[in-house]
């Protein structure tokens, strides 16, 4: 077989040559982006992933080359050796680092054709994403997705950089294991060798860290793919990658300062911006209050108003009967929106219904009267409280829900989120960052009746709530945080149970029965039982952080084979039915139950 390439090598890459190499020879690979016939003069546009040089097939200068490059089309693969000489006056391309130059060709290597790709190869194709996936090995080279995932490389060696630094150890988990509750759905794997058994892929390797803390290796980090069988979104992949850490020692402080510390290396090695450090900390109690949701977008102010204590007993009959139920009233001004339409509060109203809230009332500040179909059901006394605790001015559109607290903070939290995007309130260049510390413990589930932990079952109480673990178990506060950023949850972590009794009291306030999480969780019991070291850490979401860093809105932009919202793989077809043989082997016969 022969060698196509024989002795010709790359001398350059594609975005290397400018002013100061005219005259030279060189030896250029790549792909054709273009190829444009000029009355005999061909030029092609040269690319691969560092960028684009523009390469001349002149018949005055070499007509055999000439003659040959009339066969070549869109994304063939060629080698060129020529020489590189100054644009022609006028004819340089600013937008192009190697804008001044071209490259005069006199050898011609075809190193393989290609067929019509099904979309051009260059940014802001219009295709849909799923053509993009089924063909992904071509969407991976548009400029966009190759700048992204050249800054997710980035990231990941600035965050071991900064991490080997600290002393951290990468130490590898496996992947054919236990369940790790993290609140989702496992995927799980069928044992061959022990038939009827399976394993669960990892949700996190929460347990491992914290048993290698046990082991006292005191600091360890793994940039680590983790699997969640769970509703998929734009922020949200069935198996994404988190950068974990554990620390042995330390309290909330410690970790946090440590994460600060990373994401500000992260961000200015990645895309040169300086962060101010440190963070802004809010309690979970305080983010709730006032934006309504645990993940708060502080870019822009629409703060909450709670109101419950003015309307309690007002004529208007829906407010005052969700306060006296235990529900809440809260209040979004909408500044300076008074000229919405009643097809805009329309749809705001369908809006909030997604989130279940089961109307949106308003009011419309004019000069001298509230233009409403509630205003009439309020004392001057409630208005005058209204007007103070709202700061209600001439202009602004103010609306309410009132419902059971979740249902009322969630609906309003997001109507901000979605009037903070719709008035243009936010500066995209923004990067506003948050902690939001002192989660609850637990959280009720009204559809299984039980208490589920908010964070994992690991994650320790504080200490001043351990006489409300049995009594009351929603007004004990965890030593979780999670940092947010712009309105996403990019990390969260906590301070663990280092002790066999608090662990097993938390299990049993989750009301789990001893049998059962000593059959689940005894290797950990175990472990705390004997010398476990006071630790903590936290995980971040790799994939969101590289999707933020990148200005992206999805973070299938940034992985290199995502999967799509039914958690397919366009371009291998996975997931797949399993042969009869496969399925044998394992002792399993399927039997589709819908
Ligand atoms: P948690 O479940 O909060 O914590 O996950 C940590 C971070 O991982 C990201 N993330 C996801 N990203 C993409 N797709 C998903 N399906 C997905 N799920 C989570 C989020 C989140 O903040 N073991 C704990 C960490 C700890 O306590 O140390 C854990 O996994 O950005
Ligand atoms: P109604 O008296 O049902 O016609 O409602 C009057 C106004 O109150 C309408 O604008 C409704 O959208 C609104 N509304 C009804 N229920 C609620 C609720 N639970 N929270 C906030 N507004 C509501």
């Amino acid at each position: 077989m022969t060698d196509i390439l024989g002795d010709m090598r790359r001398t350059h890459h594609c975005n290397a040559l400018s002013a100061g190499d005219i005259g030279k020879e060189v030896i250029l690979m790549g792909w054709i982006q273009r190829r444009r016939d000029h009355g005999g003069v061909i030029f092609v546009d040269l690319r691969d992933r560092e960028g684009i040089t523009q390469v001349v097939f002149n018949p005055v200068y070499n007509a055999t080359v000439h003659e040959k490059a009339h066969d070549i089309r869109s994304e063939y693969v060629i080698g060129v050796r020529g020489k590189v000489e100054k644009r022609p006056d006028g004819m340089s391309n600013p937008n192009l680092n190697t804008g001044e130059i071209e490259v005069l060709v006199t050898e011609l290597k075809i190193l393989n054709t290609a067929v019509t790709p099904p979309f051009q190869i260059e940014d802001d194709v219009e295709v849909t994403e799923n053509l993009r996936l089924k063909y992904r090995h071509l969407d991976l080279r548009r400029p966009a997705l190759q700048k992204n995932l050249i800054a997710r490389h980035k990231a990941s060696v600035a965050v071991r950089n900064y991490l080997n630094g600290l002393g951290f150890l990468d130490i590898e988990t496996p992947m054919l294991t236990r369940s790790t509750p993290e609140g989702a759905r496992d995927y799980l794997v069928p044992s061959r060798v022990n038939p009827g058994q399976f394993y669960a892929l990892p949700q996190s390797p929460q347990l491992f860290k914290q048993l290698f803390m046990v082991s006292g290796f005191d600091r360890y980090y793994q940039i680590v793919r983790c699997f969640r069988d769970e509703d998929l979104r734009a922020d949200r992949q069935p198996e994404f990658t988190q950068i974990d850490i554990e620390m042995s020692f330390v309290g909330e402080d410690d970790v946090m300062n440590m994460a600060e510390g990373m994401i500000q290396t992260l961000f200015k090695e990645v895309i040169n911006s300086a962060l101010n450090l440190p963070f802004p900390r809010l309690t979970y109690n305080d983010a709730i209050a006032r934006y309504g949701l645990d993940k708060p977008d502080t870019r822009f102010g629409l703060e909450l108003k709670e109101i419950s204590d003015i309307v309690k007993d007002s004529g208007f009959k829906v407010f005052a009967d969700v306060v006296k139920k235990g529900g809440i009233v809260k209040a979004l001004n909408a500044k300076n929106c008074i000229n919405l339409s009643r097809k805009d509060i329309d749809d705001l109203t369908a809006f909030v219904a997604i989130y279940k809230a089961k109307g949106l009332a308003w009011i419309k500040v004019k000069d001298n009267e509230w233009q409403s179909p509630i205003a009439k059901f309020f004392t001057d006394a409630e208005k005058n409280a209204l007007i103070e605790r709202i700061e209600m001015k001439p202009g602004d559109l103010v609306f309410f829900v009132a419902d059971q607290p979740k249902i009322t903070n969630e609906a309003l939290g997001h109507l901000r989120n979605h009037l903070g995007k719709k008035l243009g309130l936010i500066d995209e260049n923004d990067l506003a960052f948050t902690w939001v510390t002192r989660f609850p413990m637990f959280e009720y589930n009204e559809d299984e009746k039980r208490y589920e932990a908010l964070h994992h079952p690991f994650t320790a109480p504080l200490e001043e709530d351990y006489d409300k673990l049995l009594t009351d178990p929603t007004a004990v506060r965890s030593r979780a945080y999670d940092l947010v950023l712009n309105g996403f949850e990019i990390g969260g972590g906590s301070i663990r149970i280092h002790q066999r009794a608090l662990q097993e009291k938390i299990f049993e306030a989750l009301g789990m029965e001893r049998t059962s999480y000593e059959e689940k969780f005894g290797f950990l019991i175990s472990a705390l039982d004997s010398g476990a070291p006071p630790h903590g850490g936290l995980a971040f979401g790799f994939d969101r952080l590289v999707m933020l860093l990148c200005k992206e809105t999805s973070i299938r932009d940034v992985i290199a084979f995502p999967k799509t919202q039914k958690a397919a793989c366009l371009l291998t077809n996975a997931p797949s039915l399993a042969v009869k043989s496969q399925l044998d082997e394992l002792h399993l016969r399927v039997r589709l139950t819908t």
